[in-house]
């Protein structure tokens, strides 16, 4: 991509999320995340992450988006399903699957868009570790639940799990 395109692409993105944090230097990353979440997410989450539909969960300032890295690229690969709390709210939304209509590549970017955009951490997530978690829970044919999410990555890291997803924080 030339740098006149970029710097154009960079000035749309910023204008079609008003809530942006300028980091130019994470630019590529989030323009190409921004576009899918656009497509894909927005419709439910708000173009400015703060989810008009009563149903839907922010994701701007969510805890999970500060949380680690799998239980955030599992949500996208097999859905989600209630009750889930978020900021304190408690939802009981049900969130589809996109292990077979995203990449890789698209689920670490769209990720890292909202890491970025929308949440005080500015840990990457890449597309080979979503790789791995892709396989790992390939047998998998239902959406996940809250409970399921910690059980599944309380074992190796507790306290980080525990204070990464407690509600509220
Ligand atoms: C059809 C509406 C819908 C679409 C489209 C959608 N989501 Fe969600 N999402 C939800 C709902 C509903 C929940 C909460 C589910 C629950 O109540 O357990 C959720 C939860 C989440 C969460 C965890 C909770 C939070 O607020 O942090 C993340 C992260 C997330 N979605 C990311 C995405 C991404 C990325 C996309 C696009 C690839 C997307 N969603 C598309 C409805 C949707």
């Amino acid at each position: 991509m030339n740098l006149l395109r970029t710097v154009g692409v960079a000035a749309m993105v910023s204008v079609a999320f008003p809530g942006c944090k300028q980091r130019p230097q994470r630019g590529t990353e989030a323009i190409r995340g921004a576009a899918i979440y656009m497509e894909k997410c927005a419709v439910c989450h708000g173009q400015d992450g703060l989810s008009p539909l009563p149903s839907c969960p922010p994701l701007r300032d969510s805890e999970w988006l500060a949380g680690r890295n799998e239980p955030l690229i599992a949500i996208v690969l097999d859905g989600l399903r209630g009750p889930l709390v978020v900021k304190g709210n408690t939802y009981n939304g049900l969130m589809p699957a996109w292990r077979d209509v995203l990449s890789d590549e698209e689920i670490a970017s769209v990720l890292n868009f909202l890491r970025l955009q929308w949440s005080t951490s500015d840990k990457l997530i890449s597309a080979s570790e979503t790789a791995e978690l892709r396989k790992k829970t390939k047998m998998r044919q239902t959406f996940w639940t809250d409970s399921e999410l910690r059980e599944a990555w309380n074992a190796a890291e507790t306290e980080s799990v525990d204070s990464a997803l407690k509600p509220g924080k």
